[in-house]
């Protein structure tokens, strides 16, 4: 029996799309009750579809046609089962980010670590439990670059009769912000990868995938919020860009964090938030008391930290206040002023840091953060930009004729060409990986000082790091400055971890613990590691299966900025990775 599952306030989101943009179509194709638990049940059809924007038309890949992706909404607790069918000539693979996967690794989705990809013509369906999580995520591809445009919002309602610890939003709106590519984003980063160099950039930011009227030939394309006065509206903010960290303002108007990827934080009022690809962020926006007789812009631009190019451009969308009892029938009445938010500037790191200084868990009764007291393995590692030698008889556009490459405890991550996972559970892993990933540095060197170390070559190699079950881990990610100290938004599948401590320069194991916060840190899936610092995480290794951990920045991943954790089974049954379904795919 099909249930119904939107609140009104969903409804209402779906509404408000529908109204102005292909976003809400219902992809769900039916949901069924069994006891306690509810199972979503979607069909995610990947096929190529026609998109124009800034006056040029692109065929891109796409679930069921629709760019952005389908919604998928569902409540904690429910189980999730999604259909994916690969009508397209690329191989496909599907990563639901921030999703916890406990027990349901071979659901995770990232290509070659849990699963080969689905080949064109075959079919996978994914299937797991979101148990604990509440709030936005969100999917996309997980193979190459193709989630450029395979992306979508996961939506978690709390469980039903369980209100959020703010007060109830009159509506909820996903903003997914994305990068617009007129160039094929395979042919870019293959092409980069041949020669060395770094790739192109994006020719514009998207919110819900319109560019806005800052653009050349974008003025139609611009997703707008119809704000009523006196109300307050949750906005659902993702970030699906491919290689750009973003500010995000909207004029006028302040905005409330209560959470983010996924868990409650104690609320904070900014004007402006940063939000790294791969993290999401839910505000409460208040709506101005009466009819402003004005209309504001939102916009999201860069923020900025490494040597090589990037798209500087801005992407604009409006929140408009159209009152219904005002003679002007368009649907923007241009002759209403409009106000635009003031973003900080393009490498503006101290504004970052006070922003994510600001983030805090609930750590409430209902909500506690769990973090480990105790600790069983500290690692180190050093994440940044380095080199690989230009092959001979090859001309090569990386720094000083080499090639670019990117590293943790400079190993950079050669992709394996059948699944980790699947090579391990099969008892198979011997000519997939070795086990020996650094601990820490094998030489260590002033990481952010300004002499480089003896050699900037990386070393390539699949390998991971094996954690016993429920194993508590404090990691602490150093940048480097080889060619330039960067900004790395450092994703870990698999597991939230607890930001305990970060700072700037090298960290200092004898004196930075001692400030290291043990009961309120923000608890995610993403972090930032600072430009020419550092950052210490700490998670329970809870979880068995083949978990990656990679810069959410595409072109860094691409480079080899990705390390997989291998955890072990327990001894317990309910501590063992079930084995995996019939329809895995093959390589
Ligand atoms: Cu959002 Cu491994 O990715």
């Amino acid at each position: 029996m099909a249930v119904s599952l939107f609140p009104s306030s969903l409804l209402m989101t779906a509404f408000l799309f529908s109204s102005m943009i292909l976003f809400a179509f219902p992809t769900m194709i039916e949901s069924w009750q069994t006891g306690a638990t509810t199972t979503r049940h979607y069909q995610f059809d990947i096929k190529m579809t026609n998109v124009t924007r800034l006056c040029k038309t692109k065929s891109i890949v796409t679930v069921n046609g629709q760019f952005p992706g389908p919604e998928i909404v569902v409540r904690e607790g429910d189980r999730v089962v999604v259909k994916v069918v690969n009508h397209v000539p690329y191989n496909i693979s599907l990563h639901w980010h921030g999703i916890r996967q406990l027990l349901s690794a071979w659901a995770d989705g990232p290509a070659y670590i849990t699963q080969c990809p689905i080949q064109s013509g075959n079919s996978y369906v994914y299937n797991f439990t979101v148990v604990g999580q509440r709030g936005t995520l969100w999917w996309h591809a997980h193979i190459s670059w193709l989630r450029a445009t395979l992306y979508g919002p996961i939506i978690i309602l709390p469980k039903l009769g369980i209100p959020y610890p703010f007060s109830k939003p009159y509506k909820e709106v996903p903003i997914i912000f994305g990068e617009w590519w007129k160039d094929d984003t395979e042919a870019v980063i293959n092409q980069a990868l041949q020669t060395g160099g770094g790739p192109n950039i994006s020719d514009a930011y998207t919110i819900n995938g319109l560019p806005g009227p800052l653009y050349n030939c974008s003025a139609k394309e611009i997703f707008k919020i119809k704000a009523k006065p006196g109300k307050t509206y949750l906005l659902r903010i993702i970030n699906a860009a491919l290689n750009d960290e973003l500010f995000f303002s909207i004029a006028n108007h302040s905005l409330t964090i209560v959470e983010v990827d996924a868990v409650y934080v104690k609320p904070f009022t900014v004007n402006t938030l940063l939000i790294a690809p791969g993290q999401t962020t839910n505000v409460l926006l208040t709506t101005k008391a009466e009819y402003p007789n004005a209309n504001f812009f939102m916009e999201a631009r860069s923020y900025a930290t490494g040597q090589g190019t990037f798209d500087n451009s801005t992407v604009a969308g409006m929140l408009e206040y159209k009152n219904p009892t005002s003679l002007s029938s368009s649907s923007f009445n241009k002759s209403l002023p409009f106000f635009k938010p003031i973003l900080p500037a393009l490498n503006d790191t101290s504004f970052v840091t006070n922003f994510t200084k600001k983030l805090r868990s609930l750590a409430s009764a209902q909500y506690p953060a769990n973090v480990p007291q105790m600790v069983d393995r500290r690692f180190f590692f050093t994440v940044g930009l380095g080199e690989n030698p230009c092959p001979e008889n090859h001309t090569c556009q990386g720094p000083n004729g080499t090639m670019f490459a990117a590293s943790i405890n400079n190993v950079s991550f050669v992709m394996p060409t059948t699944a980790l996972l699947q090579s391990h559970f099969a008892g198979e892993s011997r000519s997939v990986y070795a086990s020996d990933f650094p601990i820490m540095p094998l030489t260590p060197f002033n990481y952010t000082g300004s002499t480089p170390p003896n050699s900037t070559f990386v070393t390539n190699a699949t390998k991971v790091l094996v954690l016993p079950f429920n194993t508590s881990v404090e990691l602490v990610m150093q940048g480097t400055s080889i060619l330039g100290a960067e900004s790395h938004p450092l994703h870990l599948h698999g597991f939230n971890f607890f930001v305990v401590g970060e700072g700037f320069g090298n960290y200092n194991p004898a004196k930075d613990p001692a400030r290291f916060n043990l009961v309120d840190p923000v608890e995610r899936n993403t972090v930032g590691v600072p430009p020419g610092g550092w950052v210490a995480i700490r998670f329970l290794a809870d979880n068995p299966g083949v978990w990656f951990m990679h810069c959410h920045l595409e072109v860094h991943t691409s480079w080899g900025l990705r390390m997989a954790w291998l955890v072990l089974d327990g001894s317990l049954p309910s501590q063992k990775l079930p084995p995996p379904p019939s329809d895995l795919p093959k390589c």
